[in-house]
């Protein structure tokens, strides 16, 4: 099947079975690997993508459903300003991420403070649990977004 779409801001089109999920086709046609394939059953979020500028898992998504729609990686969000804000929100708040879930932690919690401008307890936690890892402490994960949160704020102020 012939399925286009709009990938990081560029139209691309390829032919390909319709049920190939959408984290292989990233990974492997387009060489996007920030996304991670690793539990390739919902539970990890570690392959998380922009699809139309809600969060989903790339591992559950079969490739046709995204004909005609618009998908954003780490790689495409890595161009943004908004990336600025949570890349030195974390470092300035000693947040040290293995390159294994850096990519997808780092746009997951860019996405969600569009709609938690000034994330309370329970939106922390949501953007938190988002991509499991259990190696970063939350409290530092919590003072990283909040600081990202505020750096977000100053530059749109
Ligand atoms: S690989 Fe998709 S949720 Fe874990
Ligand atoms: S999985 Fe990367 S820091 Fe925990």
């Amino acid at each position: 099947m012939l399925i286009e779409f709009s990938l990081n801001a560029k139209n691309v089109s390829l032919d390909i079975p319709a049920y190939y999920r959408l984290s292989d086709v990233l990974r492997d046609k387009f060489q996007l690997k920030g996304l991670r394939n690793a539990c390739e059953k919902g539970y990890c979020g570690l392959c998380t993508v922009v699809l139309d500028e809600k969060l989903v898992y790339s591992c559950l998504i079969p490739v046709f459903q995204v004909r005609g729609r618009n998908v954003m990686t780490i790689e495409g969000y890595a161009e943004t300003e908004d990336f600025e804000d949570v890349y030195q929100g974390f470092k300035q708040s000693g947040v040290h991420l293995c390159d294994y879930c850096a990519p997808t932690r780092t746009l997951t919690t860019g996405i969600l403070l569009n709609q938690y401008t000034r994330p309370d307890e329970t939106q922390l936690q949501e953007i938190i649990t988002t991509v499991n890892c259990s190696c970063t402490p939350y409290e530092t994960l919590k003072k990283g977004i909040i600081m990202s949160s505020r750096l977000r704020q100053r530059r749109l102020k």
